[in-house]
């Protein structure tokens, strides 16, 4: 069992206000019971009834769901639809001229896009793409800045059932290259440059890089969007422009009517081993997964402007930029920047400058802005807001105090989302019209979504307890396999000693409170959590092998102000122990080749150097030990078992 004992004692609770108890789209403890009792009754139906309810059918499906060959799970999987049609198409009589997309610009230019344009914008590409020889089924790698083409890109390959994968665009050629040779990609849409904070960073030229590696004989066409307009390497037989593959291309496209079990995408994600998992989500159980949840969590009304922050290279950017608000019909705010250029106010300048409602973004984000302008918000008219939303890590106590009173002055409610990449949409939020508050919990499981707390048996625990977080039944929007990979899918998410196999394992610890409230503690396996991503040590400490000054590393996290968790490697280097004067140098160069191989925001943040690593006899590196060092705690831990004890010294003075 996970030895992460909670020191959190958090008794401030904050009910609906009366507003939310009024107007919430699911209003009032009855309503909420209601739903989560008629669940709890026939789990089938009720899935069923929310999938006839949100999505618009091309053939109607018969089966709900099929779990003849679990944990395969299929969910109405004899029924048809088309994602991009849900999402575009369906607006298109009701609302054709309301703003799908305010585009901001990291210079502060505003681009409008309403559902006819982003409709057209979208059946151009899909067009261009087919007349490519893209088809249905082909994998495409979306590499792009943040921008209303990257949900075009993802929109078109959806509405003519290619699988995108978007990588986002801080990851290395290295990572790019795992990507692409793991999907098969047979296309790569990309941007000339990415524009950032003022900072400028090539893509096209990274994707050359990535495909000059090898192995990447799948790619046929590279698709360049023209950012910035800066020269980039080109070349004429396999690279075309968007502009130009897009400018006679027809309006029109109809859409390719998929299974709904069709993969729609798959997303890469860091697990406890060195290679990312290439998670593959479905067609119809995904989309329905991020509308009840607009609708459920963000208590979507048709007037809302909605910001998510989250870029689309993340889940988050996924379901809640370019699915969920979509497929609701809603305005939502993309912005291409960083909060803090040209200044920390940037947030709340965009909030009031076009009266965002409702506004999802990351603690991690949040402890950094009350860092830089703890009271920026209050320069702004930030009345617009009615509705704030917290995801990718617990947040503390003091942040979600100082979101609820300076951003939301104690007007919003905060919706604390616990899901994953896996998940596809939220599993464990509030309910703003039903569920009272409490600082750092994502308080209650959403309607149809039967997560609990197990030992390692799988049995129940009690409350206050920590185990493992599982989810128990089956859920239309969850992970349907791992890319390439059904056995590590069935291992890493179905594990046998887990009630056999029954439940889906998040990876994640957590407690219940006597209310029945959840508390994330941490992750189980050697995943760290920085600045609300998932990072696998193992990625990391890999990436440091490559290095040839490097023998052996080992990569633990500890606690940050801002990031959550911040990443300490130990070294040890296959020469001579390092003299003191040239420990600098090793150290900004062994980061500097970080952030080339996997990418920026792996870059270690402390480097320790010693002759070796604590082991166990049988070889394996003591990890805890190595935590408690990186914290400069005590070592309280049983070390009888440790090979080389001396080594302790060593790392804990070597930084
Ligand atoms: C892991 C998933 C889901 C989108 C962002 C990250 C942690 C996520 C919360 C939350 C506490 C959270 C978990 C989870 N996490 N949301 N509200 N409270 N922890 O997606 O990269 O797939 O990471 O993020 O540890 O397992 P991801």
């Amino acid at each position: 069992m996970p030895t992460i004992e909670s020191i959190l004692n958090e008794s401030r609770l904050f009910p609906p206000t009366t507003d939310f108890a009024q107007q919430g789209n699911i209003s009032g403890s009855a309503a909420y019971q209601q739903l989560c009792t008629q669940a709890e009754k026939n789990h089938q139906e009720f899935w069923a009834e929310q999938a006839k309810k949100y999505i618009l059918w091309h053939k109607p499906f018969t089966q709900t769901l099929d779990d003849s060959n679990q944990p395969f799970f299929q969910w109405f999987s004899d029924g048809e639809l088309n994602v991009s049609f849900n999402c575009l198409d369906r607006h298109l009589a009701t609302q054709p001229d309301k703003t799908a997309i305010i585009f901001e610009s990291d210079e502060g230019e505003t681009i409008r896009s309403t559902y006819r344009d982003l409709h057209q914008r979208v059946c151009k590409l899909a067009n261009a793409l087919k007349a490519l020889g893209i088809d249905k089924g082909d994998c495409v790698i979306i590499y792009m800045p943040m921008r209303i083409e990257a949900v075009v890109a993802m929109q078109a390959c959806a509405r003519i059932g290619a699988i995108h994968s978007v990588v986002f665009g801080g990851f290395s050629s290295k990572s790019l290259h795992e990507r692409i040779t793991n999907a098969g990609a047979k296309a790569i849409i990309t941007a000339d440059e990415q524009v950032r904070g003022g900072k400028r960073h090539a893509l096209k030229a990274t994707v050359d890089e990535a495909i000059s590696m090898g192995g990447t004989e799948s790619v046929k066409k590279v698709i360049v969007y023209q950012r910035s307009g800066s020269d980039v390497p080109f070349d004429p037989a396999r690279d075309v422009w968007w502009h130009d593959i897009t400018q006679n291309a027809s309006n029109d496209c109809e859409p390719e009517w998929v299974n709904a079990e069709h993969p729609l995408f798959t997303l890469y994600t860091s697990g406890s081993t060195g290679k990312p998992k290439g998670v593959q989500h479905s067609s119809a159980g995904y989309l329905l997964g991020t509308m009840v949840s607009m609708q459920w969590v963000f208590d979507y009304k048709p007037s809302d402007i909605f910001w998510c922050t989250a870029d689309v290279g993340w889940i988050t950017g996924h379901s809640y930029v370019a699915y969920g608000p979509l497929a609701m019909g809603a305005t939502q705010i993309i912005f291409e920047g960083v909060p803090t250029y040209p200044h920390a106010g940037r947030f709340w300048e965009i909030v009031d400058k076009h009266q965002v409602t409702t506004f999802y973004t990351a603690p991690t984000a949040i402890r950094s802005l009350v860092k830089l302008g703890a009271d920026l918000p209050e320069k702004y008219n930030l009345s617009s807001l009615r509705l704030l939303g917290s995801v990718g890590e617990p947040i503390n106590p003091e942040a979600w105090m100082w979101y609820y009173e300076k951003v939301g002055r104690s007007r919003c409610p905060i919706v604390d989302t616990w899901w994953q990449t896996e998940t596809g949409s939220h599993m464990i939020a509030p309910l703003p019209g039903v569920v009272s508050l409490k600082p750092g919990s994502c308080t209650r499981p959403l309607p149809g979504i039967a997560a609990a707390i197990v030992d390692e048996n799988g049995q129940d625990i009690e409350p206050g307890e920590g185990g493992f977080l599982v989810i128990k039944k089956p859920f239309p929007s969850q992970v349907r396999t791992l890319w390439n990979d059904p056995e590590r899918f069935k291992k890493t998410y179905f594990p046998q000693e887990i009630a056999n196999g029954q439940y889906y394992l998040a990876g994640d610890s957590a407690y219940c409170d006597k209310d029945g409230y959840f508390w994330i503690m941490g992750r189980i396996d050697d995943v760290l959590n920085v600045s609300g991503h998932r990072l696998g040590t193992m990625e990391i400490e890999s990436a440091l092998v490559a290095n040839p000054l490097v023998a052996e590393a080992a990569v633990v996290g500890k606690p940050h102000d801002v990031k959550g968790e911040a990443v300490v490697a130990f070294v040890v280097l296959k020469g001579d122990f390092p003299q003191e004067d040239s420990k600098a140098g090793i150290v900004s160069q062994l980061r500097e080749w970080v952030a080339q191989e996997i990418g920026p925001i792996a870059k270690p943040d402390e480097i320790r150097f010693g002759e070796n690593l604590p082991k166990t006899r049988s070889g394996k590196i003591m990890r805890r030990l190595l935590r408690a060092l990186a914290q400069g705690e005590a070592i309280t831990q049983d070390i009888s078992t440790l090979e080389n004890p001396a080594i302790l010294d060593q790392l804990r003075q070597a930084n």
